[in-house]
């Protein structure tokens, strides 16, 4: 029997990769004051490495990580290593190994930097303090400084460390290169290329230099719908299909 070609643009479920998932999502909705802000977004997060998830501003991106935190009302279905985490409350979700690292960072102001990571460690789990300490030792130097008097890079570090603390099966990473300087955004993709090798990633990111060094594998949203599955590289390198869905041009001409 001859093999079905391959389409250009795999369908969801399609395999990614070595076709392992950490994380699977089927016909998530989202709602947000009573709008519904997720239509139908099907991804895969692979088990190893980094997932993009990418789309222009206001496509959904952001609603469909809180979405799977279950700090938005949804529907749908969601595997987390084959448990369905579909109707969990966050804590759960967050107890089970899903760490969340959000666009705004939210990291605790008033509390110091070795306070903000000791809330965050989840009860009755290992805390990696070796890792966050190796990836971020600038955050050993600053640890009785208090958050808020930190740059914005330094606030994206602490909210990363969080994350990475505890002993996640995959972290949902959303901007973290958002209005960092060029020097920056540079650190930050070192420092999630080496998280990545410790624990799978799925990265909202719109800056497309950082996605081409770091993700290996692209979901693509428009208007709250997953509309493209695939090799990152295979789609950053298609100048037709960037322009169509992100509205910008990548590829061997373009500027990414
Ligand atoms: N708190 C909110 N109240 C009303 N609408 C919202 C709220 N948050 C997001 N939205 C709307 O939901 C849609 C998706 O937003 P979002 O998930 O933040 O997109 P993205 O992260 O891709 O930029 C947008 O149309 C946005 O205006
Ligand atoms: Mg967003």
């Amino acid at each position: 029997m001859t093999p079905a070609p391959v389409p250009e643009t795999a369908a969801p479920g399609a395999v990614v990769g070595s076709g392992e998932h950490i994380l699977s999502v089927r016909g998530l909705t989202a709602h947000v004051a009573g709008q519904q802000v997720v239509e139908h977004v099907d991804l895969e997060v692979a088990a190893t490495g980094v997932t993009a998830l990418l789309g222009r501003n206001g496509v959904g991106k952001t609603s469909t990580i809180k979405a799977v935190m279950g700090l938005i009302g949804r529907t749908g279905r969601i595997d987390l290593a084959g448990q369905d985490i579909s109707g969990l409350p966050t804590h759960k979700v967050a107890q089970l190994g899903v760490g969340y690292v959000p666009e705004d960072r939210e990291v605790f102001s008033a509390l110091t930097v070795s306070e903000n990571l000791r809330i965050a460690e989840r009860p009755g789990h290992a805390h990696q303090y070796d890792l966050v300490y190796d990836l971020f030792p600038e955050l050993k130097q600053r640890a009785g400084q208090a958050a808020g008097t930190l740059s914005g890079g330094q606030q994206q570090m602490v909210s990363l460390a969080r994350a990475l603390l505890n002993d996640n099966r995959v972290l949902l990473v959303d901007e973290p290169t958002k209005g960092l300087a060029p020097r920056l955004v540079q650190e930050v993709g070192q420092v999630l290329a080496r998280a990545a090798e410790v624990v799978p990633v799925l990265l909202v990111e719109q800056n497309l230099q950082v996605v081409r060094e770091l993700a290996q594998h692209a979901v693509v949203l428009t208007g709250g719908r997953s509309v493209h599955h695939g090799a990152a590289a295979a789609f950053l390198n298609d100048p037709e299909l960037t322009q169509r869905l992100l509205g910008v041009s990548t590829g061997a001409e373009g500027s990414v």
